[in-house]
């Protein structure tokens, strides 16, 4: 079998679903020189070579790819961070490695203001009213606390706060849900504020889906539909989080979106792409430049904000029900004849465990969490077990872990997730939760909703009345 060697930067779940796809390979021997950014235990068992580099910094994650450059075929990315501080750029100049991520002027992550006025220039009809409140423009606070105010009278309030720089999805408040008074809303804008620009900008009421595509520079080529829980707590209550869980369903499209919603949606991304790229594409959008958080509105769609990396936990759903050898999606990637990427009719559901502090839980629910299990090693042997009888259909990733003298502990993020396949979401969902439940120690919680059939059904019942169907 022919031999390949992938470089894999890593962080979190994401990582170890890309490794695994990348393991299932039945066309290569594929040898993996992981980048990471913790001791993770199910990478280090699968990897060639496996590194820690706790702040995943662009030098030493270059230096690893060196020292290893004879045998790496070329290397993919999942985490934001390296991407938008170059490391596709810094790899391809030192190196003869190919990778697969936007180079750092494509990262438009990166930038929360410059997507806004990205889509401003090529597809207007995705922003919501916005307003950008730029540091440099105000002489002092009570300046743009009135400037601020009167977005405000004019948007009755009705608004969400983003900052202008990646906050993993945290930085983000909306009116009603994490402030519901004026002082609350400027202290949280402050917050940002005093690290740069914040956008503030009208809320956006509908459903969300995250769209995502693989490109190879000249085509573009999009994944199934998936839903992000972001939310921590059930019910979609608490702080936002990077996302408690995900689901696709068996086709395409989501089970609360029309096929119509669909393709406006693919329109929509592949007209920002042609018109950024110009007819002939460009390389340096390799990888997932688009994955999109839209909003379906009843009417015209809009876009949340976008990311140029896979999301995370949205890509656990998608690539453990790829039809194809990932190696080869690659390779199509890197030669530019990406033209299309076969998926299982399968739904996927994806849920996390997580530790007791994280998303204030412990704070929120005391009596729920077990004091004496703080702090305990995580178990997944028997999550395995469960695994190998379950075959493909359930799959095990742990995410913020790390082994320590022959034990896996949990980090501060989210610490493991499962994935359930099955032919329906319920069936997914049953088995994701079989294996959850199998996870011991830690003191780990987890959403009990993500992908419940009440929470499908509240999505399918609130985009009727949008759509003001019967
Ligand atoms: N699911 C959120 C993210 O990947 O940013």
């Amino acid at each position: 079998m022919e031999k390949v060697g992938v470089l894999v930067v890593s962080y979190g779940a994401r990582a170890a679903a890309m490794i695994d796809a990348f393991k299932r390979s039945a066309n290569y021997d594929v040898r993996l020189y992981v980048a990471d950014k913790q001791a993770n235990p199910f990478n280090m068992e699968k990897a060639e070579k496996h590194v820690v580099i706790p702040d995943l910094n662009v030098e030493e994650i270059c230096s690893f790819a060196k020292k290893h450059e004879a045998e790496i075929d070329f290397g993919i990315v999942g985490p934001e961070k390296p991407i938008i501080q170059g490391v596709r750029d810094k790899i391809e100049a030192e190196t003869r490695i190919p990778m697969i991520c936007p180079t750092r002027e494509y990262a438009i992550e990166a930038s929360k203001v410059a997507q806004r006025r990205l889509f401003e220039k090529f597809a207007p009809e995705v922003n919501p009213r916005f307003k950008i409140f730029d540091p440099k423009d105000y002489a002092n606070t009570e300046e743009v606390r009135k400037e601020l105010f009167e977005w405000l009278d004019e948007l009755n309030n009705q608004v969400a706060v983003k900052p202008d720089v990646p906050a993993a999805g945290k930085g983000v408040g909306v009116w009603g849900d994490h402030f519901t008074t004026r002082e609350q809303l400027f202290e949280h804008f402050m917050a940002n504020f005093r690290h740069g620009a914040v956008i503030v900008e009208e809320k956006i009421e509908g459903e969300e889906s995250s769209f995502q595509a693989f490109c190879d520079g000249k085509h573009l080529v999009p994944l199934p539909e998936t839903r992000d829980y972001k939310r921590a707590f059930d019910g979609d209550k608490g702080p936002n989080t990077g996302g408690m869980g995900a689901y696709k369903d068996k086709g395409e499209k989501l089970p609360f979106m029309t096929h119509q919603d669909r393709e406006k949606e693919i329109e929509i991304v592949n007209r920002i792409f042609r018109k950024w790229t110009g007819s002939t594409g460009n390389t340096a959008l390799r990888g997932i430049p688009f994955y999109v958080a839209f909003i379906h509105t009843g009417k015209q769609p809009k876009i949340l904000e976008n990311n140029s990396r896979p999301g995370d936990p949205e890509i656990q759903a998608i690539l453990p029900v790829l039809k194809e050898d990932f190696v080869d999606v690659c390779y199509r990637i890197l030669d530019g004849n990406l033209t299309r990427i076969e998926t299982e009719q399968q739904a996927a559901v994806v849920t996390y465990k997580v530790p007791p502090n994280y998303g204030g839980y412990m704070k929120a629910f005391p009596d729920r969490v077990s004091k004496a299990e703080i702090g305990t090693p995580v178990d997944l042997t028997e999550a395995y077990r469960l695994a190998e009888k379950y075959g493909t259909r359930l799959r095990v990733y742990p995410a913020a872990m790390e082994k320590r003298n022959g034990e896996t502990y949990a980090l501060k993020s989210r610490t493991v997730c499962t994935v359930g396949v099955g032919e329906t979401i319920e069936e997914a969902r049953r088995i994701s939760i079989e294996g959850i439940r199998a996870i011991k120690g830690g003191a780990l919680w987890y959403r009990t909703d993500i992908a419940s059939k009440e929470h499908v059904a509240k999505s399918i019942r609130h985009m009727q009345v949008l759509r003001g169907s019967p």
